[in-house]
Protein backbone atom coordinates (compact mmCIF):
# COMPACT_ATOMS: atom_id res chain seq x y z
CA UNK A 1 0.00 0.00 0.00
CA UNK A 2 1.56 3.89 -0.94
CA UNK A 3 0.91 6.62 1.24
CA UNK A 4 0.30 9.97 -0.11
CA UNK A 5 1.98 13.63 1.46
CA UNK A 6 -0.42 16.16 1.66
CA UNK A 7 0.49 19.61 2.72
CA UNK A 8 -2.43 20.28 5.15
CA UNK A 9 -4.45 23.68 3.94
CA UNK A 10 -5.83 25.91 6.95
CA UNK A 11 -9.30 26.91 5.69
CA UNK A 12 -10.58 29.88 7.27
CA UNK A 13 -13.79 29.05 5.60
CA UNK A 14 -17.03 28.18 7.76
CA UNK A 15 -17.49 24.76 8.72
CA UNK A 16 -20.92 22.98 7.33
CA UNK A 17 -22.05 22.66 10.69
CA UNK A 18 -21.98 26.75 10.83
CA UNK A 19 -23.47 27.09 7.29
CA UNK A 20 -27.19 27.56 7.32
CA UNK A 21 -26.56 31.04 9.33
CA UNK A 22 -24.29 32.20 7.23
CA UNK A 23 -25.61 31.09 4.31
CA UNK A 24 -29.13 32.35 4.62
CA UNK A 25 -28.77 35.66 5.47
CA UNK A 26 -28.77 39.28 3.49
CA UNK A 27 -25.45 40.39 4.00
CA UNK A 28 -26.70 44.14 4.17
CA UNK A 29 -23.04 45.27 5.01
CA UNK A 30 -22.86 44.57 1.14
CA UNK A 31 -26.05 46.76 -0.02
CA UNK A 32 -24.09 49.73 -0.30
CA UNK A 33 -21.17 48.14 -2.44
CA UNK A 34 -23.37 46.72 -4.83
CA UNK A 35 -27.05 47.98 -4.99
CA UNK A 36 -30.92 48.10 -4.15
CA UNK A 37 -31.49 46.45 -7.11
CA UNK A 38 -29.25 43.27 -6.31
CA UNK A 39 -29.97 43.30 -2.67
CA UNK A 40 -34.17 42.82 -3.88
CA UNK A 41 -33.64 40.34 -6.30
CA UNK A 42 -31.28 38.32 -4.09
CA UNK A 43 -34.02 38.01 -1.37
CA UNK A 44 -36.08 36.23 -4.03
CA UNK A 45 -34.03 33.97 -4.07
CA UNK A 46 -32.16 33.55 -1.20
CA UNK A 47 -33.32 30.09 0.57
CA UNK A 48 -32.87 28.51 -3.04
CA UNK A 49 -29.08 29.02 -2.88
CA UNK A 50 -25.61 28.58 -0.78
CA UNK A 51 -23.86 30.78 -3.07
CA UNK A 52 -22.94 34.14 -0.26
CA UNK A 53 -24.16 37.27 -0.64
CA UNK A 54 -21.08 38.69 -2.43
CA UNK A 55 -20.96 36.11 -5.19
CA UNK A 56 -24.53 36.45 -5.90
CA UNK A 57 -24.35 40.23 -6.17
CA UNK A 58 -20.91 39.69 -8.87
CA UNK A 59 -23.13 36.91 -10.72
CA UNK A 60 -26.27 39.48 -11.00
CA UNK A 61 -23.94 41.85 -12.38
CA UNK A 62 -22.02 39.52 -15.03
CA UNK A 63 -25.57 38.50 -16.55
CA UNK A 64 -26.02 42.39 -16.76
CA UNK A 65 -23.12 43.07 -18.38
CA UNK A 66 -24.35 40.29 -20.84
CA UNK A 67 -27.50 41.80 -21.61
CA UNK A 68 -25.84 45.52 -22.12
CA UNK A 69 -22.80 44.26 -24.22
CA UNK A 70 -24.96 42.25 -26.39
CA UNK A 71 -22.86 39.03 -25.60
CA UNK A 72 -25.37 36.12 -27.36
CA UNK A 73 -25.84 33.35 -25.77
CA UNK A 74 -27.34 30.59 -22.89
CA UNK A 75 -26.76 30.70 -19.29
CA UNK A 76 -25.59 27.16 -17.73
CA UNK A 77 -25.44 26.05 -14.66
CA UNK A 78 -23.75 22.87 -13.70
CA UNK A 79 -24.56 22.04 -9.96
CA UNK A 80 -28.35 23.49 -9.65
CA UNK A 81 -29.38 22.76 -5.90
CA UNK A 82 -32.34 24.19 -5.59
CA UNK A 83 -31.78 26.34 -8.50
CA UNK A 84 -31.33 29.91 -6.33
CA UNK A 85 -28.57 31.05 -8.61
CA UNK A 86 -29.69 30.11 -11.46
CA UNK A 87 -32.70 31.62 -11.07
CA UNK A 88 -30.85 34.84 -10.20
CA UNK A 89 -29.62 35.00 -13.52
CA UNK A 90 -33.02 34.73 -14.59
CA UNK A 91 -33.97 38.02 -12.91
CA UNK A 92 -31.07 39.93 -14.67
CA UNK A 93 -32.29 38.80 -17.55
CA UNK A 94 -36.10 39.38 -17.29
CA UNK A 95 -34.96 42.78 -15.54
CA UNK A 96 -32.39 43.91 -18.01
CA UNK A 97 -33.47 42.14 -21.46
CA UNK A 98 -36.66 42.24 -24.04
CA UNK A 99 -35.42 38.74 -25.15
CA UNK A 100 -35.07 35.54 -22.61
CA UNK A 101 -32.22 33.31 -22.80
CA UNK A 102 -32.07 29.62 -23.46
CA UNK A 103 -30.93 28.27 -19.71
CA UNK A 104 -29.25 24.86 -18.96
CA UNK A 105 -29.78 23.89 -15.53
CA UNK A 106 -27.31 20.64 -14.85
CA UNK A 107 -28.10 18.37 -11.74
CA UNK A 108 -28.60 15.11 -10.21
CA UNK A 109 -31.24 17.10 -8.36
CA UNK A 110 -30.07 14.22 -5.01
CA UNK A 111 -27.47 14.51 -3.00
CA UNK A 112 -23.61 14.78 -4.32
CA UNK A 113 -21.91 11.78 -5.63
CA UNK A 114 -18.60 10.48 -3.72
CA UNK A 115 -15.16 12.93 -3.77
CA UNK A 116 -12.31 10.94 -5.49
CA UNK A 117 -9.47 10.63 -2.44
CA UNK A 118 -6.93 10.52 -5.44
CA UNK A 119 -7.65 14.09 -6.64
CA UNK A 120 -9.96 15.66 -4.09
CA UNK A 121 -8.07 16.34 -1.14
CA UNK A 122 -8.33 15.59 2.60
CA UNK A 123 -10.35 18.85 3.18
CA UNK A 124 -13.51 17.83 1.64
CA UNK A 125 -12.95 14.38 2.80
CA UNK A 126 -13.39 15.64 6.44
CA UNK A 127 -15.83 17.69 5.38
CA UNK A 128 -18.19 14.88 4.34
CA UNK A 129 -17.67 13.11 7.58
CA UNK A 130 -18.45 15.61 9.76
CA UNK A 131 -21.76 17.09 8.19
CA UNK A 132 -22.57 13.20 7.66
CA UNK A 133 -21.85 12.86 11.38
CA UNK A 134 -19.99 9.52 9.79
CA UNK A 135 -16.37 9.64 10.59
CA UNK A 136 -15.75 5.73 8.67
CA UNK A 137 -18.03 6.69 5.75
CA UNK A 138 -16.46 5.07 2.06
CA UNK A 139 -15.37 7.88 -0.17
CA UNK A 140 -14.47 6.49 -2.99
CA UNK A 141 -15.37 8.97 -6.08
CA UNK A 142 -18.20 6.59 -6.96
CA UNK A 143 -21.20 7.78 -8.61
CA UNK A 144 -23.37 7.19 -5.86
CA UNK A 145 -25.51 10.01 -3.54
CA UNK A 146 -24.19 10.50 0.05
CA UNK A 147 -26.81 10.01 2.61
CA UNK A 148 -27.83 13.07 4.38
CA UNK A 149 -24.72 15.42 2.95
CA UNK A 150 -27.52 18.03 2.32
CA UNK A 151 -29.74 17.51 5.23
CA UNK A 152 -28.39 21.20 7.05
CA UNK A 153 -29.48 22.76 3.75
CA UNK A 154 -32.97 21.18 3.59
CA UNK A 155 -31.88 17.90 1.29
CA UNK A 156 -30.80 17.74 -2.25
CA UNK A 157 -32.41 20.10 -4.75
CA UNK A 158 -35.49 18.46 -6.56
CA UNK A 159 -36.62 19.15 -9.98
CA UNK A 160 -40.05 19.87 -8.68
CA UNK A 161 -38.72 22.66 -6.00
CA UNK A 162 -36.58 24.03 -9.54
CA UNK A 163 -39.45 24.23 -11.83
CA UNK A 164 -41.86 26.11 -8.87
CA UNK A 165 -39.21 28.98 -8.49
CA UNK A 166 -38.75 29.45 -12.25
CA UNK A 167 -42.41 29.87 -12.12
CA UNK A 168 -42.77 31.59 -9.12
CA UNK A 169 -40.12 34.21 -10.65
CA UNK A 170 -42.27 34.14 -14.55
CA UNK A 171 -39.45 32.53 -16.39
CA UNK A 172 -40.80 30.75 -19.39
CA UNK A 173 -40.76 26.89 -19.21
CA UNK A 174 -39.71 27.00 -22.76
CA UNK A 175 -36.38 28.64 -22.28
CA UNK A 176 -35.44 26.29 -19.89
CA UNK A 177 -33.66 22.75 -19.98
CA UNK A 178 -33.32 20.58 -16.64
CA UNK A 179 -30.74 17.69 -17.40
CA UNK A 180 -30.80 15.61 -14.89
CA UNK A 181 -28.68 13.13 -13.68
CA UNK A 182 -24.75 12.19 -13.15
CA UNK A 183 -22.87 14.90 -14.87
CA UNK A 184 -20.65 12.17 -16.62
CA UNK A 185 -24.10 10.72 -18.15
CA UNK A 186 -25.53 14.01 -19.30
CA UNK A 187 -23.19 16.56 -20.34
CA UNK A 188 -21.71 15.45 -23.30
CA UNK A 189 -24.81 13.96 -24.90
CA UNK A 190 -26.46 17.64 -24.32
CA UNK A 191 -23.73 19.75 -25.11
CA UNK A 192 -24.01 18.76 -28.94
CA UNK A 193 -27.71 20.54 -28.28
CA UNK A 194 -26.18 23.64 -26.99
CA UNK A 195 -24.81 26.15 -29.85
CA UNK A 196 -23.52 29.16 -27.65
CA UNK A 197 -23.39 30.15 -24.41
CA UNK A 198 -22.79 32.88 -22.73
CA UNK A 199 -22.37 32.45 -19.47
CA UNK A 200 -21.00 29.04 -17.93
CA UNK A 201 -20.96 28.77 -14.11
CA UNK A 202 -19.37 25.38 -12.48
CA UNK A 203 -20.67 24.96 -9.48
CA UNK A 204 -20.03 21.01 -8.51
CA UNK A 205 -17.53 21.30 -5.37
CA UNK A 206 -15.22 18.38 -7.26
CA UNK A 207 -12.55 17.42 -9.56
CA UNK A 208 -14.42 15.40 -11.47
CA UNK A 209 -17.28 16.93 -11.66
CA UNK A 210 -15.47 20.17 -12.97
CA UNK A 211 -13.12 18.92 -15.45
CA UNK A 212 -16.42 17.32 -17.51
CA UNK A 213 -18.01 20.21 -17.79
CA UNK A 214 -14.99 21.99 -18.45
CA UNK A 215 -14.35 19.26 -21.78
CA UNK A 216 -17.87 19.32 -22.66
CA UNK A 217 -18.87 23.02 -22.50
CA UNK A 218 -15.79 25.47 -22.68
CA UNK A 219 -15.54 25.34 -26.52
CA UNK A 220 -19.36 26.60 -26.69
CA UNK A 221 -18.82 29.68 -24.81
CA UNK A 222 -18.32 32.83 -26.92
CA UNK A 223 -15.84 35.27 -27.02
CA UNK A 224 -16.83 37.78 -24.13
CA UNK A 225 -18.59 35.25 -22.00
CA UNK A 226 -18.03 34.56 -18.58
CA UNK A 227 -16.91 31.12 -16.86
CA UNK A 228 -17.18 30.84 -13.32
CA UNK A 229 -15.64 28.48 -10.70
CA UNK A 230 -17.90 28.87 -7.84
CA UNK A 231 -15.36 26.38 -5.59
CA UNK A 232 -12.03 27.51 -7.18
CA UNK A 233 -10.65 28.89 -3.94
CA UNK A 234 -12.57 26.19 -1.20
CA UNK A 235 -12.18 22.89 -3.07
CA UNK A 236 -8.95 21.36 -4.38
CA UNK A 237 -10.05 18.83 -6.63
CA UNK A 238 -12.29 21.95 -8.41
CA UNK A 239 -9.08 24.32 -8.53
CA UNK A 240 -6.91 21.02 -10.39
CA UNK A 241 -9.48 20.49 -12.95
CA UNK A 242 -9.48 24.03 -13.63
CA UNK A 243 -5.96 24.54 -13.49
CA UNK A 244 -5.23 21.31 -15.59
CA UNK A 245 -7.76 22.56 -18.37
CA UNK A 246 -6.34 25.85 -18.48
CA UNK A 247 -3.22 24.84 -18.81
CA UNK A 248 -3.53 21.77 -21.51
CA UNK A 249 -5.71 24.51 -23.39
CA UNK A 250 -3.41 27.66 -22.79
CA UNK A 251 -5.88 29.76 -21.49
CA UNK A 252 -3.93 32.23 -19.74
CA UNK A 253 -7.35 34.91 -19.36
CA UNK A 254 -6.88 36.49 -15.66
CA UNK A 255 -8.55 34.64 -13.21
CA UNK A 256 -10.92 37.15 -11.16
CA UNK A 257 -11.54 37.81 -7.77
CA UNK A 258 -15.40 37.55 -6.79
CA UNK A 259 -14.05 36.68 -3.78
CA UNK A 260 -11.69 34.10 -2.09
CA UNK A 261 -13.90 30.93 -3.00
CA UNK A 262 -15.51 31.71 -6.18
CA UNK A 263 -13.17 32.86 -9.64
CA UNK A 264 -14.39 33.50 -12.95
CA UNK A 265 -12.34 34.71 -16.19
CA UNK A 266 -13.97 36.31 -19.03
CA UNK A 267 -13.25 34.58 -22.42
C1 LIG B 1 -22.86 23.27 -4.05
S1 LIG B 1 -24.30 22.61 -4.76
C2 LIG B 1 -24.80 23.85 -5.93
C3 LIG B 1 -25.26 25.13 -5.27
C4 LIG B 1 -26.12 26.01 -6.16
N1 LIG B 1 -25.44 26.50 -7.32
C5 LIG B 1 -26.70 27.16 -5.38
O1 LIG B 1 -27.09 28.18 -5.98
O2 LIG B 1 -26.81 27.03 -4.16
C6 LIG B 1 -23.62 21.36 -5.81
C7 LIG B 1 -24.63 20.62 -6.65
O3 LIG B 1 -23.91 19.92 -7.67
C8 LIG B 1 -24.45 18.63 -7.82
N2 LIG B 1 -23.38 17.79 -8.41
C9 LIG B 1 -22.07 17.73 -8.06
N3 LIG B 1 -21.41 16.86 -8.84
C10 LIG B 1 -22.32 16.36 -9.71
C11 LIG B 1 -22.26 15.42 -10.78
N4 LIG B 1 -21.12 14.81 -11.10
N5 LIG B 1 -23.39 15.18 -11.48
C12 LIG B 1 -24.56 15.79 -11.15
N6 LIG B 1 -24.70 16.67 -10.14
C13 LIG B 1 -23.58 16.96 -9.43
C14 LIG B 1 -24.86 18.24 -6.40
O4 LIG B 1 -25.76 17.17 -6.37
C15 LIG B 1 -25.44 19.57 -5.90
O5 LIG B 1 -26.81 19.68 -6.20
Amino acid sequence: MGYRVEKIRKHNKHTYSQMPSFFFNLDRSLKFEYGDEEYEQIKKIRRHSMVNYRNLATLYEHVIYLEKTGVEGALVECGVWKGGASALMALANLKHSEERRLIHLFDAFDNICEPDPNVDGMFIMDQVREVTGNPSIELKGRMKPIDGIYDKFGGPGTLEENKALFSSIGYPTSHLHFHKGWFQDTVKIASSGINKIALLRLDADLYHSTKICLENLYSKVVPNGIIIIDDYGTYEGCRSATDEFRQDNKITNFLNYSDAECRYWIK
